[in-house]
């Protein structure tokens, strides 16, 4: 018998109000498998993972984790999965050692046991020496550490990182990537939602694209690319000025950040033969270059292709925004230690009331 998918998502919708956060979402993900959710800000990335999580009920489709339904069977559901949401959730007046103490009680580890995991994950994620201060003195890098270290307190089969790396320095993001390949390891399945594409292409073995709450893509890095259209000519001009020209001239050519740069996405087959007819006709109007070359789109290109300028323009700014409101966010009431309770303590947690959603409503708002 095939074994069960780890996350099996049919046609699941969920509405805020006038909103549509999921609008016919379908997605698979095998045992052992990791899924990169890549998404702009809005796109309904924290949602399906909400609802996945059993914290957040779906209006309508079904999701399923090893074959559980997330509605009727929670509390199964539950144990076989961890979680780190996207804001941390970590108690601010305990230590790095006391919080991550009180998540083993919570996994029901002896005391001795917690205290080696807790022990072992504060050196895996460079807080040793600030393990016996409070968590409040923290930096926000260190308490994403801190919130991750504490869904690792016992190996999960599924694992759901909502943004694990937003906001913190590339030497944090290599520990916790580099924690996340040993999990994967281990056997543990992953889906985990980023806005950094390199992220998703570095730990994913397949990245699904969420845009406006439906997946609009799906694949391999290298899938997306050639989905995208294959070859990018890149021209470099040896002067600004020319560059008006030079989109004037050239059939599907677009300006980019760097004035001086144009490209033309072409189709791989006639890659060759795009690229002369471009280099003829800038030859042919005076436009001098000072280089010109095909490649492959850069799986950036590849995400603004597929989202489109306006799904990124109107939503809330970049990560390092995002990064710091998380910090400042008092994550008292973030469902993401629901979800790691619930992990723990099984039946009692229940999906949050209404006052959760209104909460992250109001922060929405504030980032807004
Ligand atoms: N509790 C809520 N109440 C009202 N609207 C909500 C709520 N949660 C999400 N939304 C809306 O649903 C849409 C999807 O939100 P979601 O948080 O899933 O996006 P996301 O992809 O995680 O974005 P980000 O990258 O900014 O974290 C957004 O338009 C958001 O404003
Ligand atoms: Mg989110």
């Amino acid at each position: 018998m095939p074994a069960l998918p780890a996350v099996q998502v049919t046609d699941v919708r969920k509405r805020f109000g006038d909103t549509e956060a999921l609008s016919g979402v379908g997605l698979e993900v095998a045992e052992g498998e990791v899924v990169g959710l890549l998404g702009p800000n809005g796109a309904g990335k924290t949602t399906l993972v909400r609802v996945l999580a059993t914290l957040l009920p779906p209006d309508s489709g079904t999701a399923r984790i090893f074959g559980l339904d997330v509605v009727r069977q929670a509390a199964e559901v539950r144990r076989t999965i961890g979680l780190t949401g996207q804001y941390a959730a970590v108690d601010e007046l305990l230590t790095g050692r006391e919080n991550l103490r009180m998540f083993g009680e919570l996994f029901h580890l002896s005391g001795r046991q917690a205290r080696r995991r807790a022990d072992e994950l504060l050196e895996r994620f460079d807080l040793g020496h600030a393990a016996d201060r409070a968590a409040r003195t923290y930096s926000g890098g260190m308490r994403r550490r801190l919130d991750l270290a504490s869904s690792l307190l016992v190996r999960p089969r599924l694992l759901f990182l909502d943004e694990p790396t937003t906001g913190l320095d590339p030497r944090s993001r290599n520990a916790i990537w580099d924690v996340t390949r040993e999990l994967v390891a281990e056997g543990t399945t992953l889906l985990l939602t980023t806005q950094y594409l390199e992220e998703a292409d570095q730990l994913a073995d397949r990245i699904a694209v969420i845009d406006h709450g439906t997946i609009i893509a799906e694949g391999t890095g290298d899938d997306l690319k050639d989905r995208v259209g294959g070859q990018v000519i890149d021209i470099a001009l040896a002067a600004a000025a020319d560059a008006t020209a030079a989109c004037a001239l050239v059939d599907g050519a677009e300006a980019t950040d760097d004035p001086r740069r144009v490209r033309v996405p072409v189709d791989a087959d006639d890659a060759l033969g795009a690229l002369s007819r471009v280099s003829g006709a800038l030859a042919g109007a005076g436009i001098s270059v000072r280089d010109v070359g095909l490649r492959r789109p850069t799986l950036d290109e590849v995400f603004l292709d597929l989202t489109g300028p306006a799904s990124t323009a109107g939503a809330r700014t970049g990560n390092g925004d995002d990064a710091e409101v998380a910090e400042d966010t008092d994550a008292a009431g973030e469902p993401a230690g629901v979800g790691r309770a619930a992990n723990a303590a099984g039946d009692d947690a229940e999906v949050p009331d209404s006052t959760h959603v209104d909460d992250e409503d109001e922060r929405r708002q504030e980032v807004a």
